[in-house]
């Protein structure tokens, strides 16, 4: 019945919001649009029991009107807007507020400041969107979040972020009624926080040899010393007032016991071996973590002493995830302890760990928030659990009546890409594009109504490996940032996203007057290859107007007057295919530009004898024969992954054939357990059954060649091509992964 209600409800609003284009995010849960409407006065003032810190901050952002401060009892002629005091008793939740627009004026009632400060976004987005007509439709709206912690995260360990910048960033949080703010500060790169009693963590912690750049595959360095980089406790208590006049908990988040490569950096006496450790300059985990001695807990708890007397949040969030159990596998002392406490193994002493660490935060009235890892070995009895590998960690939790924030990976990672990655500046890997995060809903499916009510809420994450600075920070989060925010609030409708894409596009003649840096990539063409007649096609496709696609395949970028694309483009020779997408002849989107490279394999018939990983098999079979060289920045689009297997293709050309040449290229990156194949054989046949070998090769060839073969076979002719390219196998020791089964990664197999 209740949620009949609740559907009723949405489709009530959603009808009005038809005859009524209201750009609001989070879309609110309540609208009534009445009759009539308030004219915006020149001169409008503000009612005395709107708080100060409200008052102030709605002057800034609304400094396109004219404030006059003054009693309403001085100036009966002014037009007001009316904050009635805080005796709503009706409005007990403390985020809940009402707003109403009538023909006399602006009416907002909450039962707290924080109330007030959501209902202020509300109608600044009001007079954004009206200013310009000069008057606002009467209405009434109620509403309140659905989710008590809607959260952003930042790290800044990977790359560091100014006091000013993070001002900004909690800024852009409170303007989409955001709450919590996930301060990532402690990590392998990077100790960020000024601790008085161990100053090394800020001397020699903050800082770092070189840093990687580029793709992750590419393992390269730029040389360059990063650091020292931190906030001093002045700067973070500057900080943490600055969120709580905007209504935002600031979390800290200290890394323990993985991720500690920089407090080694500062203290190598707290880990299980003797160093020396270096802040890390690459990315991944690191195998050196915190060793579970008194020393170190003494460490932890006098630096947690620290932080919780700056942050004065509920949570503390100690972190918890990707600690490998190696060095604790080899360390006397952690053995011992295993023993001493009657352990199961490494896993039982990582929450031994997380067990203690969790007794002296709550000792000190607070409660510890850790990554999915906390729950290992068994769950802390009050700890919350933040699920980022998937749902499974915080569905779990919230069966087991623990609290969990939802961020997993393929919904809240907005470090992955959000668009083709082709038109996308370098990130993590992943594909988060807007509408996915729009997408989610933060109750996991299997949980019941009791059980649901140990969901805190929602955040997305922004680790930053591969943001280089500020303005990147801002492509990364917006627009999906809006989409968090709706799915926070509650008001998120997968099914009308279209409708909040219309809101989305709207704001972002918002960000563009902040000077804020945005992802266009909603309006990115995407291409696909498809096999066609004599070989493969484009096709394009987008979320917007079709008829907006242009394109040109001579090279030259596409303009408002070059050819609007209607069918799949025959892909007939090598060539490059740019694309954009265009309204009322402007440049909306970015360029798309895919490179071919046709050969007598391309669009042919192919089949694997083993099938490729899940997440590295792209188009199936297929992706080897059409026409695309890999790229490595598209591990999971333009490459097949094999674990543990070798690459057996039959290409099948369909008519005797000539050639002398065969190409395929393979990567290597020891550190994503990623080797050269070990060998390559090339054979023929004109049935399909009876093949002749014609060319073999080993390591030593495909080292020489840095993976990218291209084989002289001498004149042949044949209808079948079949390539086995073998595996690495198991990975040997001394390399990242060892004893575990190596990854091959194929890209494309041409003949020519
Ligand atoms: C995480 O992404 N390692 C929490
Ligand atoms: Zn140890």
């Amino acid at each position: 019945m209740k949620r009949f209600l609740l559907l009723f409800s949405m489709i009530f609003s959603g009808l009005l919001f038809s005859q009524t284009q209201l750009n609001l995010i989070p879309y609110p849960q309540k609208v009534e649009f009445q009759k009539g409407e308030f004219i915006i006065p020149e001169n409008f003032k503000l009612d005395q029991n709107l708080p100060i810190n409200e008052t102030e901050y709605l002057k800034k952002r609304l400094n396109f009107l004219k404030f006059n401060y003054s009693r309403k009892e001085e100036n009966p002629d002014l037009t007001y807007l009316v904050f009635p005091p805080n005796d709503l008793k009706k409005l007990k939740k403390s985020e809940r507020y009402n707003l109403t627009v009538s023909s006399d004026g602006i009416t907002i009632q909450s039962a707290s400041d924080q109330g007030y400060f959501l209902a202020l976004q509300t109608l600044i987005q009001l007079f954004k969107q009206y200013k310009d007509s000069g008057k606002i439709p009467a209405m009434k709206i109620e509403d309140e979040p659905k989710f008590a912690w809607r959260g952003m995260h930042l790290d800044v360990c990977r790359h560091f972020f100014t006091v000013e910048e993070v001002k900004q960033y909690i800024d852009y949080l409170a303007m989409y009624k955001l709450n919590t703010f996930h301060w990532h500060l402690t990590d392998d790169q990077g100790w960020r926080i000024e601790i008085k009693k161990y100053p090394k963590l800020t001397q020699i912690g903050s800082k770092r040899k070189e840093s990687m750049i580029g793709a992750y595959v590419d393992n390269t360095f730029d040389g360059k010393p990063y650091g020292p980089y931190f906030y001093t406790q002045e700067q973070i208590k500057e900080v943490v007032k600055y969120a709580a006049e905007r209504h935002i908990t600031v979390v800290p988040e200290i890394e323990m016991p993985g991720h500690a490569l920089a407090a080694l950096s500062a203290y190598p006496e707290l880990a299980c071996t003797k160093g020396p450790f270096e802040s890390a300059t690459k990315w991944g985990v690191f195998d050196d973590v915190f060793c579970p001695k008194e020393e170190t807990f003494t460490f932890l708890q006098n630096v947690l002493d620290e932080v919780i007397k700056l942050f004065p949040s509920q949570y503390i969030h100690i972190g918890g995830d990707e600690c490998p159990k190696t060095r604790w596998k080899e360390c006397a002392h952690c053995q011992e302890l295993i023993k001493k406490n009657n352990l199961k193994d490494e896993h039982g002493l990582q929450s031994y760990f997380i067990h203690r660490i969790e007794k002296y935060v709550n000792s000190k009235g607070r409660k510890i928030i850790g990554w999915d890892e906390i729950l290992e070995g068994g769950l802390a009895p009050n700890a919350a659990v933040m699920s980022w590998t998937g749902i499974k960690g915080g569905t779990e939790a919230a069966k087991s009546g623990h609290f969990a924030v939802m961020t997993p990976g393929s919904y809240c990672y907005f470090d992955h890409y959000q668009g083709d990655p082709q038109t996308e500046p370098n990130a993590f890997g992943g594909f988060t594009p807007l509408e996915k995060v729009y997408s989610y809903n933060p109750i996991p499916s299997e949980l019941n109504a009791e059980q649901s009510k140990y969901i805190l809420g929602v955040q997305a994450n922004l680790w930053t490996e591969y943001i280089l600075d500020f303005k990147q920070v801002q492509y990364m989060i917006f627009p999906r940032l809006f989409a968090l925010s709706e799915v926070g609030w509650g008001t998120s409708n997968p099914e009308n996203y279209k409708e909040f894409e219309n809101r989305v596009v709207e704001h972002f003649k918002i960000l563009d007057k902040m000077n804020i840096n945005y992802a266009k990539s909603i309006y990115n063409i995407s291409g696909k290859v498809i096999p066609s007649k004599n070989g493969v096609s484009y096709e394009l496709s987008t979320s917007q107007n079709p008829n907006g696609i242009k394109y040109a395949i001579d090279g030259s970028e596409p303009k408002s007057n070059s050819a609007t694309y209607q069918n799949p483009i025959p892909v007939s020779q090598s060539m490059t295919i740019k694309s954009a997408y265009f309204e009322n002849g402007v440049l909306k989107s970015a360029i798309s530009s895919q490179d071919f490279k046709t050969s007598k394999t391309t669009g042919k018939s192919i089949t694997l004898e083993h099938q490729p990983s899940e997440n590295y098999s792209f188009g199936g079979a297929f992706t080897l024969v059409d026409g695309i060289i890999g790229n490595v920045k598209q591990l999971g689009k333009t490459w097949l992954g094999f674990q543990g297997k070798d690459v057996v293709a039959t290409i099948d050309l369909g008519e005797k054939t000539q050639f002398s040449e065969v190409y395929f290229n393979t990567l290597d990156n020891k550190g994503s357990w990623i080797h050269f194949a070990k060998s390559a054989t090339i054979s023929i046949s004109d049935d399909g059954k009876n093949f002749k070998t014609i060319k073999e090769i080993g390591k030593n060839e495909i080292l020489k060649a840095k993976g990218k073969i291209n084989l002289k076979v001498g004149n042949q002719s044949a209808k079948f091509i079949k390539i086995k390219i073998g595996n690495a196998g198991i990975i040997p020791a001394g390399n990242p992964g060892a004893d575990s089964k190596a990854w091959l990664f194929v890209d494309e197999i041409g003949a020519q």
